[in-house]
């Protein structure tokens, strides 16, 4: 079989919140210096590209989501010289850079959407959504993914604007073509500057359904990949096309079965995606152990869609608005951490795809035990605790809610060190630190020959040096067995099998006839003490990597 190769089909992607990265001017907010002081450890890390979440400039209501200036970096992080010398720097050492495109919405402070809602008659007005309101309120009875009603009411104007996320965060009107224009525009003026491609912010949401739709019992409905969007995905295309770049889209409520459209060779409007099947990213409940059937399921369905160049996926377990993989899907408990941080690792890196690591997944970070709600700095997780306590929750049950699920778990500072500040700053950070910064943390990590990071750099480089492990086919095994998550990928005679165990108790299992343990080498292993290896018998957590002899 020939290959085409492809540069970010072989590369393994690491993504950084630049605010929780690394901290060099000592305001205890991260900047692009502290990204370039870093560039070694990645390098090192076998990581080929970096996603950077956004770093314009932006009133941060929700942490440079809401931007303001798509030309400018925000003064806190930088300048755009360093960021210049930032890519200079990650080319010179054979990394990529792609950038957050965040183009669905903008900030309330954007000049446009300051002109917008200067009159109902100014030019800019059809550049946002403005509709009228009813005798009783809003125009319709859609509500926003952050909580509360989408649509709030400008005074000046008397008229009603459209945000599917906070309200300082107006939906553009990707109907009007001159919207269009200036965003692709802003697009190219970015690709000209050299970088290496984007990650598609909520761009399932860019086409809303006719505003007299009312709400289902899927809340969203109205305004996730709502038919018509592909028009105006292939013009975005048309503009991507044109350049060797990544594209990954955030596609919140495209199904598997849809996803050749979205990313056919030819035709298709990104590279990959990140789909939101197997991670319930915006569900506010309160999950307690891991469906290994379920996720398994999942996964397959995609890996399955997206088979024999149908498409490609974006793997990930983790990313800013997440929780952290090890507290949900794996074990805090001292016995257990380690081990399972290390399952999840083969959990998704060796599948078929581009894996995504989120900054501190490579040493095992955990959620943050926050104390009260003033600990928290996310928009939506403020709304939606308030909402608990308005419909009559008490407060330490919905800090048990808010606990498990609020994104800022993953935004405390990456921990380098087991210093005050975690080797992150000189001064306390914008957010708390998690205090197992004592345990966790790079530097100690490096050290320690069994540590979750040295486990990392095992895998990714088994990864980049296998053509398998990158192009090879995938396939489940045992896809009713409750505990064990069991896959082999192949290219003509490399084969591998992962064997998984996703539960806190020993598993057993009698393997295919095809997985004759006999015939396999051992080559990777997550547990130190060899000696308990039986071929059928898993212990906690346990997660290994066969080859074929
Ligand atoms: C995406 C981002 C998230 C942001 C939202 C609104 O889902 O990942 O962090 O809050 O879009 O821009």
């Amino acid at each position: 079989m020939t290959i085409k190769r492809t540069w970010w089909k072989e590369a393994v992607g690491y993504q950084i919140y630049p605010r929780s990265f690394m901290d060099t001017d000592g305001d205890g907010i991260g900047d692009l210096n502290g990204i370039r002081s870093k560039l070694d450890y990645l390098k090192d890390l076998g990581i080929g590209f970096i996603w950077i979440t956004p770093i314009y400039e932006s009133p941060n209501i929700d942490n440079g989501y809401d931007i303001s200036d798509y030309q400018k970096i925000l003064r806190t992080f930088g300048t755009m010289e360093e960021f210049d010398l930032l890519l200079d720097e990650a080319h010179a050492l054979g990394m990529k850079i792609i950038m957050d495109l965040v183009i669905n919405h903008t900030s309330n402070q954007h000049p446009w959407f300051l002109e917008s809602r200067s009159s109902v008659k100014d030019d800019y007005r059809d550049y946002y959504i403005w509709a009228d309101g009813k005798v009783d309120g809003p125009p319709n009875d859609w509500v926003s993914i952050f909580g509360g009603s989408a649509w709030e009411y400008d005074e000046g104007t008397k008229q009603y604007y459209l945000h599917v996320f906070a309200k300082e965060q107006p939906d553009l009107n990707w109907e009007n073509p001159r919207v269009k224009r200036e965003l692709f525009s802003m697009i190219d003026w970015w690709l000209d500057k050299g970088i290496d491609g984007f990650r598609v912010d909520a761009i399932s949401h860019i086409k809303k359904a006719p505003l007299e739709t009312p709400s289902t019992s899927d809340p969203f409905e109205s305004f996730k990949n709502v038919p018509g969007i592909e028009t105006h995905l292939e013009e975005l295309r048309d503009v991507f096309k044109k350049r060797d770049i990544l594209t990954v889209g955030e596609a919140n409520g495209v199904s598997a079965d849809e996803a050749y459209q979205w990313l056919g060779e030819h035709e298709g409007y990104f590279n990959m995606l990140f789909e939101f099947d197997h991670i319930s990213l915006w569900n506010k409940d309160e999950q307690e152990t891991l469906d290994v059937i379920h996720f398994k399921q999942a996964i397959t369905r995609w890996q399955e869609a997206l088979a024999d160049g149908k498409g490609w996926n974006a793997l990930y377990m983790e990313n800013h608005d997440i929780p952290r993989s090890v507290s949900s899907f794996g074990s805090e408990e001292s016995v257990f951490w380690q081990a399972s941080a290390k399952a999840l690792a083969l959990t998704f890196l060796l599948l078929q795809g581009t894996p995504f690591i989120y900054q501190g997944q490579e040493i095992g970070m955990t959620n943050m035990p926050f104390a009260s709600i003033d600990d928290i700095d996310a928009v939506d997780t403020k709304n939606f605790y308030h909402e608990m306590i308005h419909a009559g929750v008490s407060p330490s049950k919905a800090m048990n809610v808010i606990r498990r699920t609020a994104r800022d778990n993953s935004r405390t500072p990456m921990q380098w060190t087991a210093e005050e500040y975690a080797g992150f700053s000189k001064r306390k950070p914008w957010i708390v630190l998690n205090p197992n910064k004592q345990v966790i943390n790079v530097l100690d990590e490096s050290m320690d020959s069994h540590s979750v990071l040295n486990f990392y750099k095992e895998v990714i480089k088994l990864r980049n040096q296998s053509e398998a492990l990158i192009y090879g086919t995938y396939k489940l095994y045992l896809p009713d067995h409750p505990q064990l998550f069991v896959y082999g990928r192949r290219l003509g005679e490399e084969r591998f099998v992962v064997i998984i165990n996703l539960s806190n108790e020993f598993a057993s299992a009698d393997l295919p006839e095809n997985v004759q343990i006999e015939e396999w080498n051992l080559v990777l292993c997550n547990l130190n003490d060899h000696s308990i290896h039986q071929h059928t018998v898993f212990a906690p957590y346990e997660a290994r990597v066969y080859k074929h002899k």
